[in-house]
């Protein structure tokens, strides 16, 4: 089931020109972790529509790049960035990084992405934590040595042993629910700094 409900950060989001209130749980997060710095190579896996895209290609600047690569058509409303390149891919069907264009692990992944839900909590548990499981199996491809990971999880008993056995994989390894996550929201971030790769 998917729903908008028009809150304060959706407001906040349309005055900002944000294409979604997604967008201040990355700020939170960056504010507090410092993901993202001027120069940097991110890939953010499920971008769609666009917000983290956004927040991103301002924070690296015009040295930086930030890769999008979503399921859904390509978000015309950002091809006037210029750092940034988007992919209309199942990032679980990206074999190399040549297909991207890219030579160099990125410094930085993001992954904001949800499975579609069913509204059987058992159910959306297990698909987002298959998600989240194969984000993880990923990394080695795409997060270089000393990378910052941001990826977004549902609680659930088995998401927190599954992250338990991840944790060690970073020097740095936070739980974060941001202020913008709706209070009916099971979700939150896990946030790694510093990739053990
Ligand atoms: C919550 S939205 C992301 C919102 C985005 N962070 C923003 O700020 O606008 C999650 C996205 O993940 C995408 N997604 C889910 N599974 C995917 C997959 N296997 N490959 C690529 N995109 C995927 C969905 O299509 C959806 O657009």
């Amino acid at each position: 089931m998917t729903f908008k409900v028009k809150d304060h950060y959706f407001h906040k989001a349309k005055k900002d020109n944000f294409l979604a209130r997604s967008v201040y749980k990355l700020e939170e997060i960056d504010d507090r972790y410092k993901i993202l710095k001027k120069g940097d190579q991110v890939i953010d896996l499920g971008y769609h529509p666009g917000s983290w895209i956004q927040y991103t290609s301002e924070k690296i600047g015009k040295e930086g790049l930030v890769i999008g690569s979503d399921i859904k058509p390509i978000n015309n409303k950002l091809l006037n960035l210029t750092n940034v390149r988007l992919f209309d891919k199942d990032v679980f069907n990206i074999e190399t990084l040549a297909e991207l264009g890219v030579f160099e692990r990125f410094g930085v992944v993001l992954s904001d992405m949800a499975p579609n839900t069913t509204g059987i909590q058992s159910v959306d548990q297990t698909r987002s934590l298959n998600l989240v499981e194969m984000v993880f199996s990923l990394l080695p491809k795409f997060l270089k040595p000393r990378g910052n990971l941001v990826i977004k999880v549902f609680e659930s008993h088995d998401a927190q042993v599954f992250l338990k056995e991840q944790k060690s994989s970073f020097e740095e390894f936070h739980y974060l629910r941001p202020k913008s996550v709706r209070s009916v929201s099971k979700e939150f971030f896990v946030i790694g700094k510093n990739f053990r790769a």
